[in-house]
């Protein structure tokens, strides 16, 4: 068993079967074990997979002319600073230095206390930990992880809680028997904080995943693993050597983004919102510097973000007003 599945056992051992978030938690986040903090770069080709942001330096130009833009709409105001949630890498380092950059992943960036400008995150909802569950016999049943022989199994729970249920029931589709869904209760918690610390300004939001009448394309849920390039259905398996996401919910993002002040501006592809960023110059700033070659690779890129990931990956815009 992997360190981070010793840590599991010994805590299914001693409290019983836990919930899926909490093997997720520990998964990803174990200060030592989990697959986001053992030191090892989990990115790029000799990790497990790519995200728009290391397609640089043409997501970072792009991305940036993008919240270029969202300043000037605030009337470019003296005061204007970049938060990014789960910055990994921080890859958007470059693209994003004309501005107060703040760079916050879990062990590192201090989130200002009060600041407007916008908050920028490529793949961090997904990363969040979240709860598993089945509806069963006509009610939401926690799905919890038990220790089974040599490794993990499913164990259906109890009935969830007031809060998911809620959760379920407004941001899905009517349930339908022995269909698995993903409750993200911290994506929320997360939309409130930057509530209240963002005084003006926009949230953009990068990431995959459906909305609620899209939820029926997903019967299992959408639980993931990916170790090399390879999505694995087995979430349970190597706990701590590969990556676990859910798709994010953008109903859910969106319609509790309202409730606490964050008004939906725009709900697109990553396509559209690039477009978007290059229309002005015909996209002579991100392809343009260097000779042939690197105008070959930029070519590339752009290609890559418009074609390979440009349709899969969605952008929320949610602007927060004065007052
Ligand atoms: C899938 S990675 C994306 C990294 C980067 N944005 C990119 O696109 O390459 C998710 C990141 O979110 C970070 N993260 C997860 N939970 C977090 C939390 N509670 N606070 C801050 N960062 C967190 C992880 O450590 C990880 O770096």
């Amino acid at each position: 068993m992997t360190p981070a599945g010793e840590a599991l056992a010994a805590e299914i051992r001693r409290n019983g079967a836990i919930p899926f978030r909490r093997f997720m938690e520990v998964a990803l986040y174990h200060p030592a074990h989990g697959y986001y903090r053992r030191g090892r770069d989990p990115f790029g080709k000799h990790g497990d997979y790519f995200t728009a942001e290391q397609i640089q330096p043409v997501f970072g130009i792009l991305m940036a002319e993008r919240i270029r833009q969202l300043y000037r709409q605030m009337g470019s105001p003296r005061e204007f600073t970049v938060v990014e949630l789960g910055a990994g890498r921080r890859e958007m380092a470059e693209a994003f230095a004309e501005w107060k950059y703040v760079p916050v992943d879990l062990d590192w960036g201090a989130m200002p206390e009060k600041f407007a400008g916008v908050v920028f995150s490529n793949e961090f909802f997904d990363a969040l930990p979240v709860d598993a569950v089945v509806y069963q016999s006509g009610a939401f049943h926690q799905q919890r992880v038990a220790l089974a022989e040599g490794g993990f199994a499913w164990q259906t729970g109890e009935v969830v809680g007031a809060t998911a249920e809620r959760y379920l029931r407004r941001y899905y589709l009517p349930p339908e028997e022995g269909r698995w869904y993903e409750v993200n209760l911290e994506a929320l918690a997360w939309l409130e904080r930057m509530a209240a610390v963002l005084s003006k300004g926009y949230l953009l939001t990068v990431d995959y995943g459906f909305t609620r009448a899209e939820s029926v394309r997903f019967p299992a849920g959408t639980l993931m693993g990916y170790r090399r390039h390879t999505a694995r259905e087995d979430v349970l398996a190597e706990a701590g050597m590969r990556d676990i996401t859910s798709h994010v919910n953008f109903s859910a993002l969106e319609e509790s983004g309202t409730a606490c002040g964050l008004a939906k501006e725009r709900f697109e592809t990553l396509a559209q919102t690039l477009l978007t960023a290059g229309e002005a110059d015909g996209f002579a700033a991100a392809l343009g510097a260097g000779g042939a070659a690197e105008e070959l690779r930029r070519r590339m890129q752009l290609k890559t973000l418009l074609f390979g990931m440009g349709e899969t990956f969605r952008v929320l815009l949610q602007k927060k007003s004065e007052g």
